[in-house]
């Protein structure tokens, strides 16, 4: 692992009794209401009832949360992290609101599961962090299954937005927030590519389609834990 990696761990280790507390309070002041954000950003991905479904990144939960509802109770949801506090939290979440995920503590550039697994493949948030985003990423496609949605969003001043006060402040309290969305990192074989803003601007959204002629790579595969 990574020595950023490392990092993010101990950092979300700490923060995860009050991260979705934090997440709401920051959200309101950049102007926005994450249920809603966070809405929009699963519902581009058009779930169906049955499809299998992994987070990476997962965090607490809140998006793998509304993604229950649209899979339905013959759909799979697997949620991974680094983080085991942030899981706990997530499985605290899925116990309260009655609904069942399986649970994995990995990393993203090592995904202990089997290639052309998953209908979608999403994250959303961590990956400016993430030590190795190109192999986080090529893992995220290894894992799909062939013509499955891959979808990535992180938190993010777009170019044209740095020199405005709002720009300014948000990048002097996240420097990190100047990382560029990582499109040079996809594939050029991927289908259907594309990449919009949400989150009042301050956040892309990349998404693409597996291509069918993608061969899977193997990897070790871990069981979940029930969420
Ligand atoms: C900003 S939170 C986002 C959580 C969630 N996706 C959401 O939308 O609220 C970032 C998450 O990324 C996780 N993370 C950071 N680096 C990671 C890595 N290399 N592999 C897996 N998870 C990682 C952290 O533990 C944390 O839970």
């Amino acid at each position: 692992m990574s020595e950023s990696d490392r990092r993010s761990r101990i950092f979300y280790e700490r923060r995860a009794r009050i991260n979705d507390l934090q997440m709401r309070v920051a959200s309101l002041l950049q102007g926005v209401w994450e249920p809603s954000e966070r809405r929009k950003f699963v519902t581009q991905m058009e779930l169906t009832p049955g499809q299998r479904v992994l987070e990476v990144a997962v965090g607490t939960g809140s998006n793998l949360a509304l993604i229950a509802n649209d899979v339905g109770p013959n759909g799979r949801l697997i949620g991974l992290d680094l983080s085991s506090a942030m899981l706990q939290q997530c499985k605290r979440k899925f116990r309260r609101l009655r609904l069942k995920a399986g649970l994995i503590e990995a990393d993203a550039s090592q995904l202990p599961v089997a290639g052309n697994t998953f209908d979608v493949v999403l994250h959303f948030g961590g990956i400016k962090d993430f030590g190795n985003k190109k192999k986080a990423l090529k893992e995220m496609i290894r894992v799909a299954r062939r013509g499955g949605k891959v979808s990535i969003s992180e938190k993010c001043v777009p170019p044209d937005k740095r020199d405005s006060l709002r720009g300014r402040l948000l990048l002097r309290l996240d420097p990190l927030l100047a990382h560029e969305p990582p499109v040079d990192l996809v594939p050029s074989t991927v289908n259907d590519l594309h990449c919009s803003w949400f989150w009042n601007k301050t956040a892309y959204m990349i998404s693409f389609t597996k291509p069918y002629g993608v061969p899977p790579h193997s990897a070790p595969q871990t069981q979940p834990t029930q969420g």
